[in-house]
């Protein structure tokens, strides 16, 4: 690019950088835009990195086309959900330093998608970018940080010129029984499981409501289907998570809105090992029921049975489904233990019903 487009580009209204109607990002977004503008940081990612490494902008770009030199000239130029011409995807990922992230973002990238790779220290994905230098974009994203979501997003959306499915992913576990954990352990775990993910989301809703589509995908848990004792916050933290989602896969069907909750068993992943946390004061009396459940997943740990790279493909296939399934359990563990659980809820529905019914006003 010529140091006189260069200078050119930079003058331009802030419109003709947006890859979509400046109406279809929120406020909060918008505001952040106008921020950047001002202190001539539109294209850089944080921490002054250059996470896209942009050519010369194109004005006429439309909603859904990428920006011109956004994404390089080998780089086809797709419509989003053209998946009768074109399957190709821009994906964002949250979490993708490792584990099931990692595993997603490496197969979504190794059949052609577009990639915006996010975790909280992007040099963890510099094998990433490297491998795929027109395809994927590392960002800094700290789920907790609702400036650095907004931040990214705003990023993410430049990166290739708009995002299909964004992936919530990043999570982590805690471990600790119910009186064990403190409030702040609790806020801290529901800031990354819930929290985190929502945030994400409805930074991106105004995208996707404005495109008239889109696709959202929250890593849930098995501890959502039925919980273990010691995982008590975690699993509730990711039964908000569904409980919103739920919510979001019936607001969003008007606007094209694709919702999935993927519920894995345990996959071999730093899960259960570096990543889970520990509450600070357990207690002895939690031994026989915490504590067991804790030897159990260090027994496990390294030996889980699910895969990461099948779970990935099997992330994609939901995606690419006609009709994504609202929920997709990972693994034969989690698939059993649902089974067991919707059996058992039937069976105590049925056995409680005539009390159930007797609780409304006579019919007249
Ligand atoms: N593996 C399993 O058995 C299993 C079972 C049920 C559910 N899950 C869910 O699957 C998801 C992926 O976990 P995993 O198995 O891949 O575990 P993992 O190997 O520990 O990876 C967790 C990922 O989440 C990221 N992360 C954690 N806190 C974050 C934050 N505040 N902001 C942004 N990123 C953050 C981590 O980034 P850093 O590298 O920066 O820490 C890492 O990339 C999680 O939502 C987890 O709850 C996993």
């Amino acid at each position: 690019m010529s140091a006189q487009n260069s200078h050119t580009r930079w003058r331009r209204p802030l419109r003709d950088y947006a890859p979509f109607p400046m109406g279809s990002y929120s406020p909060v977004i918008m505001k952040e835009a106008a921020a950047r503008k001002r202190d001539g940081a539109w294209r850089r990612g944080l921490g002054g990195r250059d996470p896209v490494p942009c050519g010369q902008a194109d004005a006429s770009a439309r909603p859904g086309q990428p920006l011109d030199g956004c994404a390089s000239s080998r780089t086809p130029r797709r419509a989003p959900f053209s998946s009768s011409v074109n399957p190709s995807r821009v994906w964002l990922i949250t979490g993708c330093s490792r584990g099931l992230g990692h595993a997603l973002a490496v197969a979504a990238l190794a059949r052609g998608d577009r990639v915006v790779t996010t975790a909280r220290n992007p040099l963890d994905l510099a094998a990433l970018t490297a491998a795929h230098p027109d395809t994927c974009r590392a960002l800094a994203l700290d789920v907790t940080s609702p400036t650095q979501v907004t931040a990214s997003v705003l990023a993410a959306l430049e990166a290739f010129g708009g995002i299909d499915v964004l992936v919530n992913n990043a999570g982590a576990g805690l471990l600790g029984a119910i009186e064990e954990t403190d409030e702040a352990e609790i806020a801290r775990c529901f800031e990354v499981n819930f929290l985190g993910a929502l945030r994400v989301t409805r930074a991106l809703l105004p995208h996707f409501r404005a495109r008239r589509g889109g696709q959202v995908v929250f890593v849930s848990a098995a501890a959502a289907i039925a919980n273990y004792p010691g995982f008590g916050i975690y699993g509730a933290a990711k039964r908000a998570l569904e409980g919103a989602a739920e919510s979001l896969a019936q607001e969003g069907r008007p606007f094209g809105l694709r919702v999935t909750l993927v519920q894995p068993g345990p996959f071999r992943t730093g899960f259960i090992g570096a990543s889970l946390a520990h509450v600070a004061a357990p207690l002895p009396d939690y031994d026989t029921t915490r504590g067991k459940f804790a030897r159990t997943l260090a027994a496990m740990d390294g030996r889980q049975p699910g895969d990461p790279a099948r779970a990935a493909a099997a992330i994609l296939a939901a995606v690419d489904a006609e009709r994504p399934p609202l929920r997709l359990v990972l693994g034969a563990y989690a698939t059993d233990k649902a089974r067991r659980t919707l059996t058992a809820a039937q069976r105590e529905l049925e056995a409680w019903t005539p009390v159930a019914a007797a609780t409304e006003f006579p019919t007249p």
